[in-house]
């Protein structure tokens, strides 16, 4: 018999992108083979986010594409995934005739039984129940041939119910995976080569809490230092409220920590932050980020601000503009605030004009390109420790790798020096990356 192929689109943030490689993995183990090109694909797994109206809006229009696929050739297997599939559920099996599978974000490690499932009984079927115990938490994917980088789940859900954000709703309850599993999983993937780990889990910071034992981000930290092989830990993503001195002391104390941080701050505005129950006063938050740079004078700070969250006054708009020009951020991840279904802010009445929005958000981003641009152009002449992960992004006649504070460098090279760690001069700097020479 034939091998079926799939193809999986992917949506939304970095802990989805390693939930698609977890699916591609089980298809891979269930017989399955990936297609290059989804037109030639049976399986297409549209993997959804929707953490911002946009997000959702893209995949909306994918389904619809697909839709008019699946009319042309009824024997594809169309499935959604992630978060609008745990949203939508059943919903969404009835709004688009034609989807055969609908996988919410606790059932990934069900789809090759669905789609067998499928082929024998026929559609819709949808999978979208919490589970205590995410069984696909510890799912082994590692990343294709010739990767240098991998993720690694560390926890799932969030307990924080900020006003805005529907992550709570769509991922479940804060989940902290058994270190002896993490470890055991690193271990397995630096006997393949891998060198560079991210920890993935929508709150890091409070990885632990529920063990009751006092085991903590820190003390995974330590404990992933020490796997054999290991040469770079990177982690997303933060929460500011618990963000410990415990943690902040790692930046300095573990070789292998690389120096950068993501730590969202969403507002300056004290009156904002309390109305998106994000636990801490601006103030707070700058202390932080003085404490992390105390400790570790060169770590570089990226963060998610929200422009236009309901209520927000001009004044509390120059309160986040002060407080950039304090923090001064290596880079900005910006967005117009959306409503997002059941979040408590969908509910507040003082909703911000869209074109306010958008003139405070062109603001922002014209403040934040010329910092980053600065940060960038301060490197030049510095030799730093560049891991090569490949061919760089818009020629294979060159290679590409990151900085230990995440900045992504283009050098001449060839693929011997893919997995490498080399020391690099910096030579140029852009808005979105550097370049630079072999020393
Ligand atoms: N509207 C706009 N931005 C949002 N984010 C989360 N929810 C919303 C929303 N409803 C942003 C936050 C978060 C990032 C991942 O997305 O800044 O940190
Ligand atoms: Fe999007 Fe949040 Fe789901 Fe990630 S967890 S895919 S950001 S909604």
């Amino acid at each position: 018999m034939r091998h079926k192929s799939f193809y999986i689109y992917t949506f939304g943030c970095q802990m989805n992108v390693h939930d698609s490689e977890q699916m591609g993995a089980l298809l891979r183990d269930s017989g399955c083979l990936p297609a290059a090109d989804p037109a030639a694909a049976d399986i297409v797994i549209v993997n959804t986010c929707s953490i911002r109206e946009k997000a959702d809006q893209k995949a909306h229009s994918l389904l619809g594409r697909l839709r008019r696929m699946k009319k042309k050739n009824p024997r594809l297997i169309v499935g959604v995934a992630g978060c609008l599939a745990q949203q939508w559920g059943e919903e969404f099996a009835r709004r688009i005739p034609g989807l055969d599978l609908v996988v919410g974000t606790h059932n990934i490690h069900l789809i090759p039984e669905m789609i067998a499932r499928v082929q024998t009984c026929g559609a819709p079927l949808v999978e979208t129940s919490f589970r205590d115990e995410v069984n696909s938490i510890g799912i082994f994917a590692p990343p294709g041939n010739g990767a240098v980088s991998a993720f690694v789940t560390v926890m799932q859900g969030c307990d924080n119910f900020c006003a805005y954000c529907v992550v709570p709703y769509l991922r479940g309850r804060e989940q902290s995976r058994r270190p002896e599993d993490i470890l055991e999983e690193i271990g397995k993937l630096a006997g393949r080569g891998i060198s560079e780990v991210t920890l993935l889990g929508q709150n890091v910071n409070s990885y632990g809490a529920s063990f009751g034992n006092g085991y903590d981000f820190a003390s995974l930290l330590r404990d992933v230092a020490g796997v054999k092989g290991v040469e770079r830990i990177r982690f997303t993503t933060s929460h500011p409220k618990d963000l410990s001195e415990r943690i902040a002391r790692c930046f300095a104390e573990i070789g292998s920590l690389c120096e950068h941080i993501h730590l969202p701050v969403q507002s300056g505005s004290d009156s904002v932050l309390t109305a998106m129950n994000r636990g801490y006063r601006a103030a707070e938050y700058i202390k932080k980020v003085d404490k992390l740079r105390q400790m570790c004078s060169n770590i570089s700070v990226t963060s998610d601000i929200i422009v236009g969250f309901p209520g927000e006054t001009e004044e509390d708009f120059r309160h986040t503009i002060r407080l950039m020009e304090r923090v001064r951020f290596d880079g900005l991840f910006s967005f117009r605030y959306s409503d997002r279904p059941g979040t408590a802010a969908a509910g507040f009445a003082a909703k911000v004009e869209d074109k306010v929005k958008r003139e405070r958000l062109s603001e922002l981003q014209r403040l934040q390109d010329g910092i980053t641009l600065e940060k960038h152009e301060a490197a030049v002449g510095s030799v730093e420790e560049i891991l090569i992960e490949g061919y760089s992004r818009n020629s294979r006649a060159e290679i590409s790798g990151r900085t230990r504070t995440n900045k992504i460098v283009n050098l001449e090279g060839g693929p011997e020096w893919i997995g490498k760690t080399v020391p690099v001069r910096i030579e140029k700097a852009y808005l979105h990356s550097l370049r630079g020479k072999l020393v």
